[in-house]
């Protein structure tokens, strides 16, 4: 059975509490925290991430899984760890080479977090391939980084199964997420592809019955 981490990118402040206990109740997994510097991706949503990630720690006892669409990497790490989550994904995307990328994986594992890499649509699933002994995730964004309610690009679930059959061949520790456009019309073809946490923010929070949604994506 799949985990679900829902995004909060799309919940407006003024129902952030009653989001935070309504999503908590319907059985999420984790909570999806959406970080965007304006320099990675257009947006900026740091200071509301934050915001939302101080309530779920003083609320909730819901696992924090942080996105981190940003550029200045190590910054945003020290940010985050300041919420205890249980895991920071940062994209390869980001960093200039492997030697950057495997010193922010130590930094975050001494930090007693988990650590995931991230991978946009239009980059190549190989790419990560020599971190995958060093992490416990790799996301697979199914759309561009930047924006919620966007459509799934097809296209990327052959990046899912081709990692996902990789990690089972090396008998790596390492999990899939996907994210981005996953909803009810969509889901059973990502999980098909072998992801293991699905990542939701719109197919969820736009739904009238989170528990029902959450558990029909489980199933
Ligand atoms: C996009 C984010 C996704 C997005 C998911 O940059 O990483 O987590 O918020 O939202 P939906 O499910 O609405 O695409
Ligand atoms: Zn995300």
């Amino acid at each position: 059975m799949v985990e679900i981490s829902t995004s909060f990118l799309s919940v407006e402040k003024e129902n952030v509490m009653k989001t935070i206990y309504n999503i908590e109740v319907a059985k999420t997994d984790f909570f999806h925290i959406d970080v965007m510097d304006g320099k990675f991706v257009e947006h900026f949503t740091n200071d509301i991430m934050e915001e939302y990630s101080g309530y779920m720690k003083s609320v909730s006892t819901v696992p924090l899984d942080v996105h981190l669409m940003v550029k200045d990497v190590k910054k945003y790490i020290d940010t985050y760890l300041n919420y205890e989550p249980n895991i920071i994904t940062f994209h390869i995307e980001a960093v200039k080479d492997k030697i950057e990328a495997l010193e922010l994986i130590k930094y975050i594992k001494e930090n007693n977090c988990k650590v995931g890499i991230a991978v946009n649509p239009d980059t190549k699933i190989d790419k990560v391939y020599e971190l995958l002994p060093y992490v416990h995730m790799v996301l697979v964004m199914t759309v561009f980084p930047g924006k919620g309610g966007q459509q799934l690009i097809t296209d990327t679930l052959k990046k899912i199964s081709d990692v996902k059959a990789y990690i089972q061949e090396n008998d790596f520790d390492v999990c899939v997420e996907a994210d981005g456009g996953i909803k009810l019309e969509n889901v059973e073809s990502v999980k098909k592809a072998g992801a293991d946490i699905i990542v939701s923010g719109t197919g969820i929070i736009k739904q009238d019955d989170y528990a029902e949604t959450i558990k029909k994506m489980k199933e």
